[in-house]
């Protein structure tokens, strides 16, 4: 396994952001909608990208990926099930279900299993699926889908902690296909479905209200083939963001979209930067020399997303001040609390809350990475900490991070990969 070795570094320079990892996902999912080919393009190189290729190929597509372009045929032989041994490896997986049924009329999709931030149900998939009258089976680990005509429905799709984005790609999918009108309420107004809307609609699709919490949805007879570039990765841009704030480096942030971000550069003025936008999706960013301490809450887009929840978090570590983080979408995403107090932090976790007190310096250690977010904050941590910090299991940041420690060095970071 290999692991990174990160020594405290001043950056300086511009990055230039890739496509967005969580767009990319459900729209190839949704290339099982048409036999025609489909081209995508912007997609980063990743390892959670390669698993959806490998199931995309089990459920018969002919897939090319290169120069992070994505070429989609249908191959003849066709399989409606997608296996528990690459399903377990990445939820996202699971918005082929939808897709598939609509298509196939039949789909077998592993259900995807516990995941390091807490419980990560799938209820509302379900839940909005039968409702278009699917029948729908949960047995021996896997969902498995059955319908002949799916018909359009008034569905209300929020659950304890607001919308849900996976379900929303997913029930949208379906209801591309769907006998009548579907009007999706409480749907996920995240930029990634957006950009999944904008590839429905170029296949055929007829939706309205996309990007707001009720999406209408006017089935179609049939789907055809289409072509689309991948949004930029807003996650990514705020990891670029936290990576600013934590080493005091001015930064240019290229290709990033400032309009998915404004929640997070909100934050980020509050901590004491100054940040400038330019008219071709850059973010200029200019660190103060001590961090204000800030209260941050993550909640549905456009609120402050969890996934950047640990990157802040490793920087108010060193803000002049006392934080709040409130965690209200994944209550228990607080793997990375201890390893950064390994790292000489104080911060405190009560329940969906943790108290982050600012302290002038964190200090290296051999921390470890337990999921994909909590790997770049400890990063972030490192890059900003005294001494030699050291990050294993990075395979996790593999799984969504494009190339990060080649950007990194190009900002004059010291950080390398060693087995
Ligand atoms: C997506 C993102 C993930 C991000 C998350 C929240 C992808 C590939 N992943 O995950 O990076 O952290 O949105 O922004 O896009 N819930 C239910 N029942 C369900 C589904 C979800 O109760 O059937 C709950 C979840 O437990 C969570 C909340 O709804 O508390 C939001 O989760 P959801 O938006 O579904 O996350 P994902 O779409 O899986």
């Amino acid at each position: 396994m290999d692991k990174f070795v990160i020594h405290k570094s001043s950056l300086k320079g511009s990055v230039e952001i890739s496509g967005s990892k969580n767009a990319a996902l459900p729209i190839i999912a949704a290339t099982l909608l048409t036999d025609e080919e489909c081209k995508i393009h912007n997609v980063p190189c990743l390892s959670d990208i390669k698993i959806m290729i490998k199931i995309l190929e089990v459920l018969g597509k002919e897939i090319n990926f290169e120069k992070n372009t994505l070429v989609i045929k249908t191959k003849k032989k066709k399989n409606y099930t997608a296996p528990y041994r690459l399903v377990k490896t990445m939820r996202a997986s699971f918005c082929c279900l939808g897709p598939l049924l609509a298509k196939r009329k039949k789909a077998k999709v592993s259900l995807p299993g516990g995941c390091i931030i807490g419980t990560r149900p799938v209820d509302l998939h379900i839940k909005g699926l039968e409702e278009l009258g699917a029948q729908i089976r949960v047995e021996n680990g896997y969902c498995e889908a059955k319908a002949k005509n799916l018909k359009g429905k008034r569905i209300y799709l929020g659950g304890p902690f607001g919308s849900s984005v996976l379900a929303t790609a997913n029930i949208l999918m379906a209801a591309t296909l769907a006998e009548g009108e579907t009007f999706i309420e409480y749907a996920a107004c995240e930029p990634e479905i957006e950009n999944l809307a904008l590839f429905l609609k170029k296949m055929g699709a007829n939706i309205e209200g996309e990007a707001t919490p009720l999406i209408k949805v006017k089935g179609v007879k049939t789907l055809g083939g289409c072509e689309l570039e991948i949004i930029p990765d807003r996650i990514e841009a705020g990891t670029f963001i936290a990576v600013s704030l934590a080493t005091n480096s001015p930064l240019e942030i290229k290709k990033a979209n400032p309009d998915y971000l404004t929640s997070v550069m909100e934050a980020a003025k509050k901590m004491g930067a100054s940040i400038d936008v330019s008219k071709e999706s850059s973010i200029f960013i200019k660190p103060p020399r001590n961090l204000n301490p800030v209260n941050i809450t993550t909640l549905p887009y456009p609120g402050f997303p969890t996934d950047l929840q640990a990157q802040f978090m490793a920087c108010l570590s060193k803000a002049a001040g006392v934080s709040l983080i409130t965690e209200k979408i994944y209550p228990d995403r607080f793997m990375h609390v201890a390893e950064l107090n390994r790292m000489g932090a104080l911060i405190q976790r009560t329940g969906p809350y943790a108290i982050v007190e600012g302290r002038q310096n964190l200090y290296g250690a051999e921390v470890m990475a337990s999921d994909l977010r909590a790997s770049a904050a400890l990063v972030i941590a490192g890059l900003g900490a005294e001494r030699k910090t050291q990050v294993l299991r990075v395979y996790h940041i593999d799984r969504g991070y494009d190339r990060i420690e080649e950007k990194l060095k190009k900002l004059g970071a010291k950080i390398k990969r060693e087995k």
